[in-house]
């Protein structure tokens, strides 16, 4: 009987670069960003994941488009909340002034706009409510003018996070019959009802007043549903569609992969990153590292795009790597 030995095509690095499946590459990453209204940038008490005001925007995003990010996801921290989340459709709303900023002062880059409503609401939720319950068609029409507006502004791709039923095809419609046909939808198709949204909800105040989001964000003991919930999103006119969390939702990532041929993004949530940060911290564990593996990770479940407040680091670590 021969003797198999696997490990000779681990030899030696360029061997093992020769023989390997997943790559990272910049192009594939999506920066998450925070934008305020005033006042100074703020960084989170785990490093990263900052809020900037309007005024230093052009600026901090400058330097990590010099050094290669290309596409950011714009989240708007508004001053002020009302029942209607009102601040989120209006034109002169952070997210707008942000974008018409960039779009003004900076070189090409991808600019997305989540959709939603929890961070404009005094109660926190993702929708408009009526007593408890998130009312439907209230929530599409406003997450229309949402969409509306940020397109208006100049945004390429927008991203409905609320979990609404029928919010990609609301938001189709209205982008057609503004004249934003080129405008495109990143669907969070498979929104889970996570534990790992904390430091998100802590940096974007975001939180619901009451109850939690599970009569609308997905339940994670299901995965069918993630492709239903995918499948209905791409037949209502979503480009492409979006896993979240990532690292506990691999194997959604890898059936999602295998069914659908848009581009599929997954996203590494703000409670992913401060554990992987956490530990890196407290057992003195090289935080590259442990970041690139559990990126490609990722990757090699089937994921195009990635969305990780670590995108600035890959880009550098990467371009360390080929030089
Ligand atoms: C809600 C929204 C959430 C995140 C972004 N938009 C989740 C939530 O509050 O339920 C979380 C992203 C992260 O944790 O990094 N529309
Ligand atoms: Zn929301």
């Amino acid at each position: 009987m021969k003797k198999t030995i696997t490990s000779r095509l681990r030899r030696n690095k360029i061997l093992r670069d020769l023989v390997s499946e997943t790559a990272l590459a910049p192009h594939n990453f999506i920066y998450p960003i925070f934008v305020k209204e005033t006042g100074d940038i703020e960084r989170s008490r785990w490093g990263g994941m900052e809020k900037v005001p309007l005024s230093g925007l052009v600026e901090y995003l400058s330097g990590y488009i010099a050094s290669g990010l290309r596409s950011f996801l714009i989240f708007g921290v508004p001053s002020s909340k009302d029942s209607l989340g009102s601040h989120a459709y209006s034109g002169d709303g952070v997210v707008q002034r942000a974008i018409r900023a960039i779009k003004a002062s900076l070189p090409p880059v991808n600019i997305l706009t989540d959709v939603c409503l929890c961070q404009y609401t005094d109660h926190g939720h993702c929708g408009i409510l009526e007593g408890s319950r998130i009312h439907r068609n209230k929530t599409l029409s406003i997450l229309s003018r949402i969409a509306v507006s940020h397109a208006e502004a100049g945004a390429d791709i927008v991203a409905p996070s609320a979990m609404a039923d029928g919010q990609v095809s609301a938001i189709r419609s209205a982008l057609d019959e503004g004249g934003f046909e080129d405008v495109g939808i990143m669907s969070y198709s498979a929104k889970f009802r996570s534990f790992l949204y904390s430091p998100f909800r802590e940096v974007a105040s975001s939180a619901p007043a009451f109850g939690d989001r599970s009569s609308y964000q997905m339940d994670f003991r299901n995965r069918r549903e993630a492709v239903k919930e995918a499948l209905q999103d791409i037949q209502e006119g979503a480009d492409m569609v979006m896993v979240k969390p990532a690292m506990p939702y691999l194997d959604v990532i890898s059936e999602l992969r295998r069914i659908l041929t848009c581009p599929l993004a997954a996203y590494q949530v703000s409670g992913e990153y401060v554990m992987l940060k956490e530990y890196c911290k407290s057992t003195d564990t090289d935080e590259r590292g442990v970041f690139l593996e559990a990126l490609t990770a990722i990757k090699r479940a089937g994921a195009d795009i990635i969305i990780s407040y670590y995108a600035p680091e890959v880009v550098k670590a990467l371009r360390e790597e080929q030089s």
